[in-house]
């Protein structure tokens, strides 16, 4: 038989997962009821509220989808779209490469907008693109966890909205982290994780959709094509007067983030960004100390996840290896073109702290010399 499991600690510095504050790990293990008892319903309200506040929307339908981020994309795109419907997918790294990947699946037409990996992308890219086509979406991802760049959004919601088009927005590394403000953004569908700034495990996708993606939805002439993720049935039982079964809710993980928005919410949103902004500034100050050379320029960086050059003559597996079995520390090896080039130091959440910073560059110092 397998022994209990016991794996070591460790401190998670990569893109994600992030530590998980011993709080949410308790909030786990509270006694399992049944998803459709009066006391978890009352459980899920205050998750919404809490998934409000953080998405700063009074979006009604704002929940969680039960799977990890990659499932909150997905049913951004399998409820709006429909075959033969056009979509225009910003792609500047992993995650705009996913949606198009999501798009095709969908039997929609895909428009590409790209940018070099570790550059924003241009406003004026998506401006000549609308001038030229009737997308019925426009997506692109605010945080590109595989290259560290943030990406302004304003400008480009303002564009979208004047072609009729809807916008939609991953905020997978953003949320809980930097500023996210769906109304006033104009983000009319929108969906997150919770294993990066949240700092709950794996296992949830908070979503929040306005009045148009709605309407958008009701309007369909056709079935969404996943049955699991379609939300005219998944709102039922999330936001519906009388909540009705769809699929048996994931109790526990509803407890995780229950707990892990109570922590976000009780350190405010504003003491949140600013910590994650000082940490970064402080572990920008000790690896360039170091030598190191980030990957973006510095008014599209990203705080949670940094995007450093690995210099020459550095063995990118033998230090990643060394941190993780001689330190216990995580980090991200660099994905697709930055594989073997970049390493991406998560600073989400509870990994965000002066500690994890000087436990990080002293290990590093002791490998790298
Ligand atoms: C920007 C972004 N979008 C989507 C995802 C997919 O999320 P998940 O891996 O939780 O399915 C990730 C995960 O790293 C991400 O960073």
């Amino acid at each position: 038989m397998a022994k209990e499991l016991n794996p070591r600690a460790r401190f998670l510095m990569g893109p994600g997962p992030s530590d998980v504050n011993p709080r949410v790990l308790k909030a786990m293990a509270t006694p399992m009821i049944g998803h459709l008892d009066p006391q978890f319903i009352q459980i899920m309200d205050e998750v919404m509220e809490m998934t409000r506040q953080l998405f700063k929307t009074g979006n009604q339908v704002t929940s969680v989808i039960s799977a990890t981020g990659s499932a909150g994309m997905e049913t951004c795109f399998v409820n709006i779209l429909e075959p033969g419907d056009t979509a225009m997918v910003c792609v500047n790294g992993v995650f705009g490469n996913r949606m198009c990947d999501i798009v095709e699946r969908c039997g929609a037409k895909l428009i590409r907008i790209d940018a070099p990996w570790g550059e924003p992308i241009d406003p004026g890219q998506v401006k000549e693109a609308l001038e030229h086509s009737d997308p019925k979406i426009v997506t692109i991802v605010h945080a590109e966890t595989s290259t560290g760049v943030l990406q302004p959004l304003e400008e480009i919601s303002r564009m979208v909205h004047d072609s009729g088009a809807l916008f939609v927005v991953d905020t997978v590394t953003s949320l809980a982290g930097t500023q996210v403000k769906v109304d006033e953004w104009g983000i009319d569908a929108v969906y997150s994780g919770t294993q990066k700034c949240i700092s709950a495990p794996p296992g949830l996708s908070p979503v929040s959709f306005n009045s148009r993606s709605l309407e958008a939805m009701d309007s369909r002439k056709t079935k969404v094509q996943s049955w699991y993720l379609d939300l005219s049935m998944i709102r039922k039982y999330w936001t519906g007067a009388k909540r009705a079964y769809h699929h048996t809710g994931p109790i526990s993980m509803v407890y995780a983030i229950h707990e892990a928005l109570r922590i976000v919410h009780e350190e405010g949103l504003e003491a949140r960004f600013e910590r994650h902004i000082l940490n970064h500034m402080k572990l920008k100050e000790g690896l360039e100390a170091m030598g190191f050379e980030f990957l973006v320029a510095p008014e599209f960086r990203l705080p949670m996840l940094n995007a450093i050059k690995i210099p020459d003559g550095i063995e990118d597996a033998t230090v990643r290896g060394r941190l993780l079995d001689e330190y216990n520390i995580e980090i991200g090896a660099g994905l697709g073109e930055f594989a073997g080039k970049v390493w991406r130091i998560g600073l989400m959440g509870e990994s965000c702290t002066q500690n994890h910073i000087n436990m990080l560059l002293g290990a590093l110092k002791n490998i790298i010399g």
